[in-house]
């Protein structure tokens, strides 16, 4: 049977770094009280006349790059985002156009901070049903754009970025690849993080949209509960009904959203430090782009190795949540 596997990975932030010293200027905050509650340190953020899609398309070229692909090679790109440039346009299309990759079909993805991991399965699918494609995979946001600069409980956590992976058929060793995945989504709580202004529920101007609504807005300690419960479960599910037990894990890379977060799953799932991938403290939470970005850094930082058991997993507004498996 065919497996499919990441071929190769790109990421690309904006220079532009806003500390949490910046952002004590900025709004009733401290360096300290971030640093406790989130782990976050600084984070990258667009400057004006950049557009998250200028990223996208630089991760996707080290990613082809790295890949030995060719653009016109590409059948298919799919880019997870909730912050495409445009509504119309997609992301995927800016990025097809700025490659160059001809042949390649390209729509966006909308699932919150799971979306890579949806794109990644969707990818795998693709690949096993046609062993010689190649799929772009890019999570790409430019979440500093939607965010209320002026609400502390949400603007220390954001920032902006791009990751890409390549995606195709495993050829040597052949057990490299994906394993399985699990997707999910729990649509009751969606009322915990919005972005509801640009969305067709309303005309553009609508008096009845309260100015707020076009930022993004959470209740961040309800998120929080239902991340940590959701992504041991997905975890553990995805490790036993593999065969395999925690112990086999050779790195567990989640969404970076909150450090306490990852602290408590590392916790509950009994892992040491050493296998828990953490570079919250450069990015903030970067939604889609988070997962991509954390799995670059960690096979560039050789934390990641070749033959490792890597597990992925998100959780996301809407709710949304995911999880892959893979042999790296
Ligand atoms: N600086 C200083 N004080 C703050 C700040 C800040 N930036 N933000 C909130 N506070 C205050 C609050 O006002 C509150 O004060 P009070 O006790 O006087 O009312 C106090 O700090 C505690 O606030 P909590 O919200 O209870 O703090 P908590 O420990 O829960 O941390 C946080 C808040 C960091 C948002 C946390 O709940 C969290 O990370 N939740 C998960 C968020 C998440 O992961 N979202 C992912 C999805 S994001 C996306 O999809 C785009």
């Amino acid at each position: 049977t065919v497996r499919s596997t990441i071929l190769g990975m790109g990421m690309a932030v904006p220079p532009k770094v806003l500390t949490n010293h910046d952002l004590e200027k900025m709004v009733e905050t401290s360096d300290a009280w971030i640093t406790e509650r989130t782990g976050i340190k600084e984070r990258h953020i667009l400057e004006d006349g950049e557009n998250i899609s200028q990223y996208a398309i630089k991760a996707s070229k080290e990613a082809l790059e790295r890949a030995g692909i060719s653009p016109e090679d590409l059948n298919l790109i799919i880019c997870a985002t909730v912050t495409p440039d445009y509504l119309i346009p997609s992301l995927a299309v800016l990025v097809q156009e700025g490659l160059g990759a001809l042949r390649a079909g390209a729509f966006d993805l909308s699932a919150t901070c799971s979306g890579f991991v949806y794109a990644l399965s969707i990818a795998d699918q693709f690949v096993k049903a046609n062993p010689e494609w190649k799929v772009l995979v890019v999570g790409a946001e430019a979440l500093s754009r939607k965010t209320n600069w002026q609400d502390r409980s949400i603007c220390v956590l954001l920032g902006d970025g791009a990751g890409a992976a390549v995606v195709g058929k495993s050829t040597k060793p052949s057990q490299k690849g994906i394993i399985d995945f699990i997707l999910g989504a729990d649509g009751s709580k969606w009322p915990l993080l919005t972005l509801k202004g640009g969305g067709s529920a309303f005309f553009p101007f609508d008096d009845r949209l309260p100015k707020e609504e076009y930022y993004i807005k959470m209740q961040g300690r309800e998120v929080f509960k239902f991340a940590t419960r959701v992504m041991e479960r997905l975890a553990l599910e995805l490790l036993e009904r593999n065969g395999f037990s925690k112990e086999d894990l050779d790195l567990l890379v989640p969404h970076q959203a909150n450090l306490r977060i990852i602290e408590y799953l590392r916790d509950r799932l009994n892992l040491p430090k050493e296998k828990v991938f953490v570079n919250i403290d450069k990015y903030g939470n970067t939604s889609a782009a988070s997962i991509p970005i954390a799995l670059y850094e960690a096979e560039k930082e050789g934390v990641l190795k070749e033959g490792d058991l890597v597990l992925l997993v998100a959780f996301g507004g809407g709710f949304t949540f995911g999880g892959v498996l893979l042999r790296w």
